[in-house]
């Protein structure tokens, strides 16, 4: 099976080509990823040498329609897992334009080329966050309108109705995931579990935003990456998949965790001003993924959370390199003055 697998080098995608080299022997994988603020190319360092013939990277755009003929034309793909996206909603509350053209914009541009070159199956890894916003009350359906809130879910929906379109027009063999809030390895800082755990292990402030109550639902990402090999493989055309992790907490529940596991006292907390239009509540019903695909998440939170707390504290070296780039300037952006 040869597969295209764009943003490979992102925090989801990294972890999908381990688990993808180390499960399925038989697939071959080509990381296309545009080395973004997000990408990281030190994440698949070494992945040539120790899987000979099956990984290899190439740097373009999504949406570049030039540069994405060529590399379809020089390869013949029987899947495509498009994971390549603008991915953080602060970030696209701040500039919504490179969101509509890595999201939309580079997702028609694949859907073209797979169409023309005759890809067997294409996979959007959507989001949750499509459905918008739920109350204290019931969980998301794929069945449910989207109603997504955010410059960055209203771009992943009109990528998900896309997806659609093309299946209906064009007769593609496309399906979609749509994932729950991930947490694990290689995840950049400017995401909560991240953040949190660097800026606790450095003894700097932990910013909450609003009251802290706002409900996630956690999914460690080994269990993310068996769900999209698993609709891949196994899910119906033209059909969407949620994914979950079973695990709501509400944020201020995961900072004071994380607070007492690096021995930290909440003299560290600090409750900012609220993210715009901040969703209250994602929870996820994967009755579907269970009964269609045998798929259920089976990492528990208390063992995700030991886990990655763990590799942040192990892999220095790999966020202080982070931290000190332009990460800096967007952590005095985005937090100065809240
Ligand atoms: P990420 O921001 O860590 O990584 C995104 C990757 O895409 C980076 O390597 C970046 O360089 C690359 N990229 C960005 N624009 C590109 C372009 N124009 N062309 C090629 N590559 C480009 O994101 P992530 O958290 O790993 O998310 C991966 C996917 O999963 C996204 O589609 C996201 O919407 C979806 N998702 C994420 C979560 C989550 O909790 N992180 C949950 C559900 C769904
Ligand atoms: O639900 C899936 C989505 O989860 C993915 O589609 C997105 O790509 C991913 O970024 C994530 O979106 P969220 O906005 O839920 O994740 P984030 O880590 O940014 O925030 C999680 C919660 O924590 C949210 O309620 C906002 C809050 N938060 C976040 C940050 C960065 C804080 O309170 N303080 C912070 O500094």
């Amino acid at each position: 099976m040869n597969v295209l697998l764009t943003g490979g080098c992102g925090f989801i995608g990294t972890n999908l080509i381990r688990y993808i080299l180390e499960n399925k022997p038989d697939w071959k994988i080509v990381n296309l990823d545009l080395l973004t603020y997000a990408g990281n190319l030190e994440n698949t360092l070494g992945l040539e040498k120790a899987y000979p013939g099956r990984y290899a990277f190439i740097r373009a755009d999504i949406a570049d329609s030039r540069a994405m003929a060529g590399i379809f034309s020089s390869d013949a793909f029987d899947l495509v897992l498009n994971l390549a996206a603008e991915s953080h909603v602060d970030r696209s509350i701040e500039d919504a334009g490179v969101f509509i053209r890595t999201n939309v914009l580079g997702v028609q541009v694949l859907l073209d080329a797979a169409v023309k070159h005759k890809v067997k199956r294409f996979l959007q890894v959507s989001t949750d966050e499509v459905y918008g916003s739920l109350g204290p009350e019931g969980k998301f359906r794929e069945d449910l309108p989207m109603a997504p809130n955010s410059p960055y879910s209203a771009a992943k929906a009109s990528a998900d109705l896309l997806v659609r379109a093309y299946v209906h027009t064009f007769g593609l063999d496309a399906v979609v995931t749509r994932c729950s809030n991930n947490y694990g390895p290689y995840q950049f800082p400017e995401k909560l579990i991240p953040l949190m755990v660097i800026n606790a292990s450095q003894g700097k402030e932990l910013p909450v935003y609003g009251d802290g109550k706002n409900i996630r639902d956690w999914i460690y990402v080994d269990d993310h990456c068996r769900g999209i090999v698993a609709v891949a493989e196994k899910g119906r055309t033209g059909e969407a998949y949620n994914l979950g992790g079973d695990a709501e907490k509400q944020n201020i529940e995961i900072v004071r965790l994380i607070l007492e596991r690096l021995g930290r006292d909440e003299s560290l907390l600090r409750y900012v001003k609220d993210r715009p239009g901040h969703d209250f509540r994602y929870a996820m019903d994967f009755s579907k993924s269970e009964a269609e695909l045998g798929w259920r998440p089976e990492v528990d939170f208390p063992t995700g959370m030991r886990k990655t707390i763990q590799w942040y504290l192990d892999n220095r070296t790999w966020w202080e390199k982070i931290l000190s780039g332009d990460y800096q300037s967007y952590y005095e952006r985005m937090y100065a003055n809240r």
